[in-house]
């Protein structure tokens, strides 16, 4: 059962073909969608545990494979350096702005120290950008459901992971497909499949030969000459994946005044007011007063870390519309932050400074109820923006107008990661195989329109909930509908024992009855027809889980 297939699935999935079939081979052509020519090499961008996964299935299915990374190993969001990111603008900016690329290429340029009023470690940060993870952060969803395929945990390892065991979980999956910064294909004169530090700068597709044109850019350092060398090329593919994950780059709140306050540097000469994407350690906080602004999981997560060391931990909270209720782990989070914080309204302003290298304990703060706030030593904001585009890409659209497999409606020879990696990716990535090597059809490009614009497919929802079950309920039975059809393997369900430690999980850490053993068993003997949508399924689910003792 937990590998195999149900038998109950194989009649479900027979009964859809046998009576498709005929209806199938009259209306090919019409139903649909042909690529303009066989897709044949693909370029996935990003070497976390997304885009990992659709390389490894690509290369399985004998795709010329190149994964560009700009980070110098692989892991994603979970690659943890106590290196920094560069610091985050302020104010806020949009982060599509325009790479600077030469005019011919290729190009090599060497940096000095300095260059362009750039350190050469600021160089590097803003090159790969370390991520925004800390040392003692840990996983806030259960191993079983935070794990890579063929690399499994040990059975008995704790329900929640530290960052450092992800880490290395994702780079064992990296490694046992060939895939790590150190492995190279060994069987023939073809470049590794991955090229890490390497940034992709630009996206094109070319009219003529109705290619995808890659613009890279790699940067090394050169210890030995105390320089940095970049170099910058094109690569041409027939198929693109992004995976560039959602997280990597920071938000700034646009609070009057956060400008001003964003220049002031302690007395030790470091920033005052920061993103929590730069947060590692907790031991600069002995005695602080800090500020956190915000109230969601990095909020609470860092409040945690910091509040053994910190004098006093003070949480702004934004005041919420009476109709968008809050999520079980928003609710997780206030009871996660230590019981010695104190909440406070949202920020109105920061009033302007007097002088910006004395930190800002002398500095206002104004609160939108009209009190003020003083005396606080740090600010740390935490809210990340999406970031499915890749700087400058001209062609490739935003993470709209996505077929539910993730390929790319107007045109999908390009596709993107937009389901939860851990869980889903491997379905996904599956997909994206058998599309591209025609033993899966999309539907035409109108009828893929016509089901996005209707809403029919979007299944939203998060991990364990009823819209997400349905997704995977939806890979299944598509892959394999296809798979029976036009060849290739079979794939299993979820297996129904994740789901239990799921169920104990979320029960325990967010709220009773968010999800439920029955709930999914019902959902398991339902006909295919009355899988939920997300629509039907939304409203039902939240409104169960509205918490009356709220009192912020
Ligand atoms: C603080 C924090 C804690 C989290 N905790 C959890 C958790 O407990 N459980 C959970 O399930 N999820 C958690 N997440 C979400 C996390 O995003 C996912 O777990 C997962 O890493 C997503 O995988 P991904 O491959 O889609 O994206 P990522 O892991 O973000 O990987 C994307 C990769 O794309 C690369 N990239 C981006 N742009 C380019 C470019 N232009 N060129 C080349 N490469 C590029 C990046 O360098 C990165 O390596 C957390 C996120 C954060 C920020
Ligand atoms: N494993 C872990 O423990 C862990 C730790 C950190 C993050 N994560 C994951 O990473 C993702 C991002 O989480 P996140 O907490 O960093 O970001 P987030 O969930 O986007 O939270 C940002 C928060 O900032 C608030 N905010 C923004 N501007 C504000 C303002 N001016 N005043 C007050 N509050 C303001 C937002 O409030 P509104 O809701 O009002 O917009 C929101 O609560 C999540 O998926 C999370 O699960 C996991
Ligand atoms: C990939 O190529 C190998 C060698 O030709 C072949 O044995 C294998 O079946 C191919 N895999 C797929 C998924 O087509
Ligand atoms: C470098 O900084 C100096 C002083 O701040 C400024 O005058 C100059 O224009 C900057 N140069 C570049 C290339 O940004
Ligand atoms: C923190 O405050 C306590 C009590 O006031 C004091 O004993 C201690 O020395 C302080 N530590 C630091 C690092 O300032
Ligand atoms: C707050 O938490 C600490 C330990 O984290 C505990 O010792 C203390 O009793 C708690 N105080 C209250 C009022 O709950
Ligand atoms: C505003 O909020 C602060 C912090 O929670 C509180 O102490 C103060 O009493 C509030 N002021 C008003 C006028 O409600
Ligand atoms: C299976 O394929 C047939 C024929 O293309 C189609 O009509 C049917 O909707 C498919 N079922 C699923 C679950 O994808
Ligand atoms: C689970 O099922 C119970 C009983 O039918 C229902 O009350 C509850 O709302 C369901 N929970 C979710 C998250 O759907």
């Amino acid at each position: 059962m937990i590998s195999s297939i149900p038998a109950r699935f194989f009649f479900l999935v027979n009964a859809i073909t046998a009576a498709a079939q005929q209806a199938a081979f009259s209306a090919q052509s019409e139903t649909l969608f042909e690529f303009h020519h066989p897709i044949k090499s693909v370029a996935v961008v990003g070497a976390g545990p997304a885009g990992l996964q659709a390389a490894a299935k690509l290369v399985e299915h004998n795709f010329t494979v190149r994964i560009f990374e700009r980070a110098p190993s692989p892991g994603g969001n979970w690659f943890y350096t106590d290196e920094t990111p560069a610091r985050e603008p302020y104010p806020d900016r949009p982060i599509d702005e325009g790479a600077v690329i030469p005019i011919n290429l290729p190009a090599t340029r060497y940096y000095e120290e300095g260059d362009d009023n750039l350190s050469l470690e600021d160089r590097w940060k803003e090159h790969w950008q370390p991520r925004p993870v800390w040392n003692n952060l840990h996983t806030n969803s259960p191993a079983v459901i935070t794990e890579l395929p063929d690399v499994k945990y040990s059975a008995d390892s704790p329900w929640v992971l530290s960052n450092h065991d992800i880490q290395r979980h994702v780079r064992a999956y990296a490694s046992f497909h060939n895939l790590n910064s150190n492995d190279y294909q060994t069987s023939s004169s073809a470049p590794p499949v991955t090229s890490y530090s390497t940034r992709v700068e630009k996206l094109e597709k070319l009219e003529l030969t109705q290619t995808w044109r890659l613009t890279l850019r790699k940067l090394e350092r050169l210890p030995e000459i105390g320089k940095f060398k970049a170099q910058w090329w094109t690569e041409d593919f027939d198929g693109v994946v992004i995976a560039t994950g959602p997280y990597v780059s920071p938000h700034v709140p646009q609070i009057a005044g956060i400008v001003d306050w964003s220049k002031a540097r302690s007395d030790a000469g470091e920033y005052s007011i920061y993103h929590s994407q730069s947060y590692r350690r907790p031991g600069r906080y002995q005695n602080k007063t800090v500020l956190i602004v915000g109230a969601s999981v990095s909020a609470s997560e860092i409040a945690r870390d910091i509040g053994p060391y910190a004098g006093k931990v003070i949480a702004s909270i934004r005041v919420r519309t009476p109709h968008s209720e809050p999520h079980p782990f928003q609710l997780r989070s206030l009871r996660r932050f230590p019981n010695t914080t104190e909440f406070v309204p949202e920020i109105a302003h920061f009033d302007p400074l007097d002088v910006h290298d004395h930190g800002i304990k002398d500095g206002i703060i104004q609160l939108v109820n009209g009190t003020e706030l003083h005396g606080i030593d740090e600010v740390c904001t935490h809210r990340f923006q999406e970031q499915y585009c890749m700087a400058q890409s001209t062609a490739a659209g935003g993470p709209e107008n996505l077929h539910w497999t993730g390929h790319y409606i107007p045109d999908p020879t390009l596709a993107y990661t937009n389901v939860r990696p851990w869980t889903m990716g491997k379905y996904q990535s599956y997909a994206f195989a058998k599309v591209w090597e025609g033993t899966a059809h999309l539907p035409t490009q109108k009828k893929m329109q016509e089901d996005y614009d209707s809403g029919k497919y979007s299944f939203g929802g998060f991990f364990g909930t009823h819209p997400s079950e349905a997704l995977f309920r939806q890979y299944v039975a598509w892959l394999n509908n296809e798979s029976l059809k036009n060849g290739g393997r079979l794939v299993a369900p979820w297996p129904v024992k994740n789901r239990e430690v799921f169920v104990y999980y979320s029960n325990s850490e967010w709220a009773e009855g968010y999800a439920s053993l029955a709930n999914f068993t019902d959902f398991e003997v339902l006909p295919a027809s009355q899988w939920p949508t997300r629509n039907q399924e939304s409203a039902a689910a939240w409104d169960a889980l509205v918490y009356s003792d709220l009192s912020w």
